[in-house]
């Protein structure tokens, strides 16, 4: 069954699609829907898809969000387009994208990190590699990598 059948089309807010199978849950995550959003959130998981055989849906209905946000989902759905709808119309579709450079958006695993300590230096995290994804803290120069990404969001 197409996604269109499954859940409905939006009047106004952000569609975020192509989301690799399996990684909605993240997006939300990143999004903090868990601490409490103010709007409907309807996800959807291994709908079919003619690009990538399978994808997630996340669909926000009112709200839009921040490149800071952008940049994070395209750390776990670096696929993913960000689609903006007003009043049923799509009026942006972006492509996600990951920086060489995170500056200030993710927190540094390691305690001893001076991007922890007292002096708040903000992270800064340098991507390594893509796919799998591979991120480096500038600072303590940890590697982050997939099995660990979830930590850091
Ligand atoms: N969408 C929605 N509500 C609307 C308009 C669009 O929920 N009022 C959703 C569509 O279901 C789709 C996404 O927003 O998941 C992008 O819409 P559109 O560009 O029209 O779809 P496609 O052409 O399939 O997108 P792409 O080319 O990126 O695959
Ligand atoms: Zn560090």
């Amino acid at each position: 069954m197409n996604e269109e059948l499954k859940v409905s089309k939006i009047k106004n807010g952000t569609v975020i699609d192509h989301i690799r199978a399996g990684m909605a849950p993240m997006v939300l995550k990143i999004l903090g829907v868990e601490r409490g959003f103010p709007e409907g959130v309807v996800m959807a998981m291994n709908v079919r898809s003619r690009q990538i055989g399978f994808k997630d849906v996340v669909k926000l209905e009112n709200q839009f969000i921040p490149d800071d946000f952008v940049k994070k989902i395209a750390i776990v759905a670096p696929q993913a387009t960000v689609n903006t709808i007003k009043e049923y119309k799509l009026v942006q579709k972006k492509q996600v994208e990951l920086p060489h450079d995170l500056y200030g958006i993710l927190r540094c695993l390691n305690r001893h990190c001076i991007t922890n300590s007292a002096e708040r230096v903000p992270s800064h995290f340098t991507v390594e590699s893509r796919e799998p994804i591979g991120l480096r803290c500038h600072y303590c120069e940890g590697l982050v990598e997939t099995d660990s990404v979830e930590s850091l969001l």
